[in-house]
């Protein structure tokens, strides 16, 4: 059994324009100790289904349907006491724009205290500061430094902070979304070391959601691309890299391995629909060279072709064209 089952997961924002779905129909499965890259353009679902999946979508969104299966356990359907004990216990997220996020009024240990406290309500105060200091020394900080306040901390350095947040409850899981957005090449190393550490030396399993496709082909052993909140294909890495099957992968790869600073691919024309009113049948079909009539009609299904590990959504291949 897979660590994390997700099937059918979709999340819909209800706004005054209409629904958004940014989440729709996707399913997937994470092993323990695994990394999966989650990729697409800039506005796709990736932060969404992240969020989803600890179930901390507000208003005006909600999950409308799907399971998000945690060691078993279907956590959409506990109440919110139970999913509240999953949350950081078992499955954390380093937020986007975790850094910015930190308040600027408390010292980050305290920060960090208090999410320990609130989720292992039964330790002692002095095994909760032995664990802030030891996390913040995990991720190269120097532990006495627990009671500096955001200010006096770098840009890197907050990141690294907020990884050492997301750690506080002894995770299962770890979601990681745009951890090195925003700064500079050798502090986003550091940063990807980092991430990399989480896997090797704690085991943890981890999606790391980015722009970035070289540096999530770089580190992880699967990779999930997401289109306009749906799943379009999923493999592992070096089959997705040596042989992408949808069209859109293969613009994405195309495009010097790297989305642009506003996260869009430019070597494939057009660009992400509205998720409001996108097309019907499959969302990708006006930007795509091969699509032919069934592919505006029906929505393609995520399925295997020859190798069970190699999931595409795309109707060229089993209608051959
Ligand atoms: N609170 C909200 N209310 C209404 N719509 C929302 C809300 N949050 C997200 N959306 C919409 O859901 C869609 C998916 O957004 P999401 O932030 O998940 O994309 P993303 O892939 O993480 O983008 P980025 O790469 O820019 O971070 C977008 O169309 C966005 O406008
Ligand atoms: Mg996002």
């Amino acid at each position: 059994m897979s660590l994390l089952q997700v099937k059918g997961l979709t999340t819909s924002f209800h706004t005054k324009e209409g629904t958004v779905k940014a989440v729709e129909k996707v399913s997937f499965s994470l092993e323990k100790g695994e990394m999966l890259g989650l990729i697409g353009e800039s506005g796709c679902g990736k932060s969404t289904l992240g969020l989803s999946l600890l179930r901390l979508i507000e208003e005006p969104g909600e999950i409308a349907a799907g399971e998000v299966t945690i060691n078993g356990v279907d956590v959409i359907k506990l109440n919110p006491e139970a999913m509240r004990k999953v949350r950081w216990n078992t499955i954390s997220l380093i937020p986007q724009s975790a850094m910015s996020a930190l308040n600027p009024t408390a010292p980050i240990g305290k920060q960090i205290l208090e999410a320990i406290e609130l989720h292992k309500p039964r330790i002692k105060r002095d095994d909760a500061v032995k664990k802030v200091k030891e996390l913040l020394e995990w991720v190269g900080i120097d532990g006495g430094r627990w009671l500096h306040y955001p200010h006096e901390f770098s840009g890197g350095m907050k990141q690294r902070v907020a990884i050492a947040m997301a750690l506080a409850c002894d995770p299962e899981i770890v979601i990681s979304d745009e951890s090195t957005t925003g700064l500079d090449v050798l502090t986003q190393a550091q940063v990807i070391h980092l991430i990399k550490r989480l896997q090797k030396e704690l085991g943890l399993s981890i999606i790391v959601i980015s722009h970035d496709l070289a540096m999530v082909t770089a580190i992880c052993d699967r990779i999930a691309v997401m289109y306009a909140g749906h799943l379009v294909e999923i493999g592992p890495t070096r089959k997705i890299l040596d042989n992408p099957l949808h069209p859109y992968t293969q613009g994405l790869l195309a495009s010097n391995i790297c989305l642009d600073s506003s996260g869009t691919c430019s070597s494939i024309p057009g660009s992400v629909p509205r998720l409001i009113d996108a097309p019907p049948g499959c969302h990708f079909h006006p930007r795509c060279e091969r699509g032919k009539d069934i592919c505006k009609a029906s929505l393609p299904p995520l399925k295997s072709l020859a190798a069970a590990d190699h999931q595409v959504a795309c109707f060229a291949y089993k209608e051959g064209f």
